[in-house]
């Protein structure tokens, strides 16, 4: 299974979810190839947030080395699912889609959690107390999606 996430920024809230799961599917052998982007190209290149990095330390998760993109329309023939942090950038990517199959790969990452709730992951940017409780949030949708989509479960 091919997965991206997708942010704003690329820098707080995608590059964690890329790489708790990574980490888990990594414990579990899963052969998933997991990425993420942002609907801005601003940080395209950078490493994440450092507030990003050490929440995801603090947790045993290295996410040091993932380096920012932006999101292209690319990205919808090479993804199985695109998971989007909130609503604006799911107007941002659907925006970007041409067919009914690019949209249906489409949804925003906690209704995994919750379906069909539309519930966004808060942006962290300006907050720097944010980080952790979006760290929890990402982590139990990351679990989520391991307990739904890897075939030993
Ligand atoms: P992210 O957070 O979308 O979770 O990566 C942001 C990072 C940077 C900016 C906004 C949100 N920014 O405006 O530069």
């Amino acid at each position: 299974m091919r997965i991206l996430f997708v942010c704003l920024g690329n820098i707080c809230r995608s590059p964690l979810a890329d790489g708790i799961l990574r980490h888990m599917a990594a414990e579990r052998g899963l052969d998933w190839e997991i990425d993420s982007a942002g609907t801005g190209g601003w940080h395209a290149g950078e490493a994440p947030d450092k507030r990003a990095i050490a929440v995801a330390k603090k947790y045993g998760v290295d996410v040091s080395m993932l380096r920012a993109r932006q999101f292209t329309r690319n990205d919808f023939a090479y993804y199985d699912k695109i998971w989007v942090m909130d609503a604006q950038n799911y107007q941002d990517v659907i925006a970007q889609s041409t067919t009914a199959a690019d949209k249906e790969k489409v949804d925003l990452f906690l209704n995994v959690l919750h379906p069909q709730r539309n519930v966004g992951v808060q942006d962290p940017w300006y907050d720097d107390a944010l980080f952790e409780p979006v760290y929890q949030q990402v982590e139990e949708a990351c679990k989520e999606i391991i307990r739904q989509f890897s075939e030993s479960n």
